[in-house]
């Protein structure tokens, strides 16, 4: 059942491996009888209402939340912020008029976000909640919900929720910007059947990853992960997963301004993975690994079909170019999953970690 390993060592492993089958499943339950996106009218009336929508979450779910900032505003041409719910109640920002927001959460449990739903409530704002239980506290109390469809999500380091997300993110943008009418030629639910393949090939090649990561991560004291432009969303997932279940020190920066502080921390080994999957930063993000390079580092740049060069690590295949933090952080997941492995480290139950948080 969903919620035992079965021959999987670690419920971590299995969800990563479970990504495909849940990139599916979100396409089947949002897809009508004519292969048209389904999803629910009032969601839709609520985005067409909205002069700016404002995304609120925590951990994995807040970075999935900046990879929707993306898509809502280049596909659905809405103004996003996306905020730490811990931070929004302290320092809210000026509000638009009619603002919409949106609560990504996989437990829809954590009090730090409900905490800000109660607060917009109060203000008389209408509330999305985009989560993988539709019961909880979150869905019941906002009033809409989308639901992730990805399964019960067992291991503490969040994995197929944060793919789910993306995903009906996407699924979301492209919705109201059929419904204004603006020309998008995309198919959600197609290239998300492409991504499911992708995942799939990836997580055929595991020991790939493993390698990588005992080159990478065996003994190290510190890691960086470096991106550009949507790149960086994902490394800052990947450093996030490196730390919670690893407990190397590592951070998710952009390429540009490694040069304004990081770059001082670079030394003899320090492992620096770059994410190279977007094609007007690519020359960029490469000059970032040569400048680390030089100063010592041990590189490893993961591209993608049609912008690797020689050298590369490993060259991820072809998706539409919205969509790569889906499966650029597949690979992140797997690299993570083996630093724990081979540190040693409980993958599944992390020290000083809970998987909902339910106070603030
Ligand atoms: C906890 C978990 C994280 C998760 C975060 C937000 O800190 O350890 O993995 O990303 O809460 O959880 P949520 O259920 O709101 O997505």
């Amino acid at each position: 059942t969903d919620t035992e390993k079965g021959t999987y060592p670690h419920f971590m492993l299995k969800e990563i491996d479970e990504q495909p089958f849940v990139m599916r499943k979100i396409i089947q339950e949002y897809q009508d009888e004519n292969d048209e996106i389904k999803l629910d009218a009032n969601v839709r009336k609520a985005m067409l209402g909205a002069d700016r929508i404002y995304i609120i979450a925590a951990g994995t779910s807040y970075h999935a939340g900046l990879v929707g900032k993306e898509f809502i505003e280049k596909i659905a041409q809405i103004p996003v912020e996306v905020h730490v719910a811990s931070e929004f109640s302290y320092n809210m920002p000026l509000l638009s008029e009619k603002p919409l927001f949106i609560f990504i959460s996989q437990s829809g449990e954590t009090a730090d976000s409900r905490s800000v739903l109660v607060q917009t409530k109060e203000l008389g704002h209408p509330a999305l909640t985009i989560t993988n239980v539709p019961g909880s506290t979150l869905s019941r109390e906002a009033d809409y919900t989308l639901h992730l469809h990805a399964g019960p999500e067992i291991a503490v380091a969040s994995t197929k929720a944060y793919t789910a997300q993306i995903a009906v993110l996407a699924i979301l943008a492209v919705d109201t910007a059929k419904a204004k009418s603006l020309d998008f030629s995309f198919d959600p639910l197609q290239e998300l059947a492409i991504v499911a393949s992708v995942m799939e090939s990836l997580t055929d090649q595991k020991e790939t990853f493993e390698q990588i990561a005992k080159d990478f991560f065996a003994e190290t004291r510190n890691a960086f992960f470096i991106g550009r432009s949507s790149d960086y969303n994902v490394v800052q997932e990947a450093a996030l997963k490196l730390k919670e279940i690893s407990y190397i020190q590592a951070e998710g920066f952009a390429g540009g301004e490694l040069k304004h502080g990081t770059i001082a921390l670079i030394e003899e080994g320090t492992p620096v993975i770059a994410l190279a999957t977007v094609g007007n930063v690519n020359l960029s993000i490469r000059g970032n690994v040569q400048e680390v390079a030089a100063r010592g580092a041990n590189t490893c740049i993961i591209s993608m079909e049609g912008l690797e060069q020689e050298g590369d690590t490993f060259v991820l295949p072809h998706v539409h170019e919205l969509l790569t933090p889906l499966v650029s952080v597949v690979p992140m997941q797997l690299l993570s999953y083996y630093a724990a492995l081979h540190r040693d480290c409980d993958v599944d139950k992390p020290r000083n970690l809970a998987k909902s948080v339910t106070v603030e």
